[in-house]
């Protein structure tokens, strides 16, 4: 194989060559550097990564290339990782013009080349040794250093065509989708607002998009309770979370979310079984405080906005699913004392549809603390209440007929 790296004779069509890379998606990187005075950048979806030990990248420029023939001239590369809003900035590096990087935002780093703002990672490196390899050069670059200057999801090329990075169950629903949820949730108005005032706490109604999420769709506010989720934010149903909308529903939507779990150990997997079947049992979900958990809520809160923005990158998704995780401490089974004194996190109970199964929940959170296990055995009763009537609501014709605007769009490949 060796000097074989370019000089045999063509058996492949150009074309057939295009169409089939064209199946292999690239980011999308900006190589700069400057030529004198003058910053000089070029698009490439060629950037890989080459050696760990030494650090070594490489891009491979067209041996035609203008821009090339210029960064040639410069002693060190920035090499800048576009992110999926970087399009515009992105085709403008592609024109083979000379003024490219007039009223383009970039800042000059350390080692002395034009770091473009609002990408996603920087590579500081060094050309090395530029290897012919047919119509095109081997650039081999060492790196000096390197960051995650913006850890969003980057611009990707693909068929001719660029996009972004959307792992399933991340991809953000529709308005449509949302106005079906928050009509579902209608009936449930006076129950919500008399249960945030009559408890002094946030009521609120979570129905389910899809299998892997639950997003708010009316809430109300009582006594000091703060507005902390907005409409439309979404809650990922992933263990513990989304227990008392799980529990009723069928062995392969349990399934699914057990596999979501951020441990999959066999022990871990059974603690949230049995915790399902406490649930189904007692026909609501109890999420306790306890000592240090006002942090612990503060942190999951958090991780529930990133999640909401649909921009997760995977190691950002994992990051979430790991504060998630770190919640089934305050989801341990409690066999409610009446004297005793508790501090609850969060009540839910599943509504039922009229056919039995589960397509929203009603949940109380921001209660009041340090409060009898009588008390909160009352709250439950009262949630089990005002879910009672909205099922009723549900049976009703207003109810009938959201509900079936809401299963109109509701993903059916999934047994639900
Ligand atoms: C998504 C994308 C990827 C590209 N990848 C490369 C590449 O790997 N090598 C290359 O020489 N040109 C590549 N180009 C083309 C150059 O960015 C660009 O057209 C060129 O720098 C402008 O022409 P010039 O270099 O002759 O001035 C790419 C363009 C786009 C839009």
């Amino acid at each position: 194989m060796t000097g074989t790296l370019a000089q045999q004779s063509s058996a492949v069509d150009p074309a057939v060559y295009r169409e089939v890379m064209g199946h292999y998606p690239t980011g999308v990187a900006v190589v700069t550097g400057f030529d004198g005075d003058q910053p000089v950048g070029m698009v490439v979806g060629t950037f890989s990564a080459v050696s760990l030990d030494p650090p070594l990248v490489a891009f491979m420029p067209t041996e035609r290339s203008r821009t090339y023939a210029r960064l040639a001239n410069s002693p060190t590369y920035c090499i800048n990782v576009l992110a999926h809003d970087q399009l515009d900035l992105c085709r403008r590096m592609a024109v083979p013009r000379d003024d490219k990087f007039d009223g383009v935002d970039w800042t000059l780093s350390a080692d002395g080349a034009p770091m473009l703002t609002d990408a996603v990672a920087h590579i500081h490196c060094m050309p090395q040794a530029a290897v012919p390899a047919g119509d095109h050069l081997i650039v081999l670059c060492d790196v000096r250093g390197m960051e995650v200057s913006r850890p969003v999801t980057p611009l990707l090329f693909f068929q001719g065509g660029y996009g972004g990075f959307s792992p399933r169950g991340m991809a953000a629903k529709g308005d449509a989708d949302l106005i079906a949820a928050v009509r579902l949730a209608d009936p449930a108005r006076p129950h919500i607002e008399r249960l945030a005032q009559q408890l002094e706490c946030e009521a609120a109604v979570l129905v389910g998009l899809n299998e892997d999420e639950l997003t708010t769709a009316m809430s109300s506010y009582g006594g000091c309770a703060s507005m902390r989720e907005r409409l439309g934010d979404r809650i990922p149903l992933m263990p513990p979370l989304g227990e008392a909308y799980i529990a009723g529903q069928s062995p392969e939507v349990v399934e699914h979310w057990l596999a979501k779990a951020s441990s999959q150990e066999p022990e871990v997997l059974q603690r949230y079984r049995q915790r399902l079947d406490v649930v189904a049992a007692r026909g609501a979900a109890l999420a306790m405080i306890a000592p240090g958990g006002e942090a612990a809520y503060r942190e999951l809160h958090e991780a529930m906005q990133e999640y909401s923005s649909g921009e997760l990158t995977p190691a950002r998704e994992r990051a979430v699913r790991a504060v998630v995780a770190r919640m089934s401490r305050f989801f341990a089974t409690v066999d409610l004392t009446d004297e005793e004194l508790y501090d609850v996190g969060s009540v839910v109970v599943p509504v039922h549809n009229p056919e039995g199964d589960i397509s929203m929940v009603v949940r109380l959170t921001q209660l009041p603390r340090g409060v009898s296990g009588r008390t909160v055995k009352g709250w439950i009763s009262r949630l089990k209440q005002a879910a009672g009537s909205i099922e009723n609501e549900l049976r009703g014709n207003g109810g009938a007929e959201q509900l079936h605007d809401y299963r109109a769009w509701y993903p059916s490949d999934f047994p639900m």
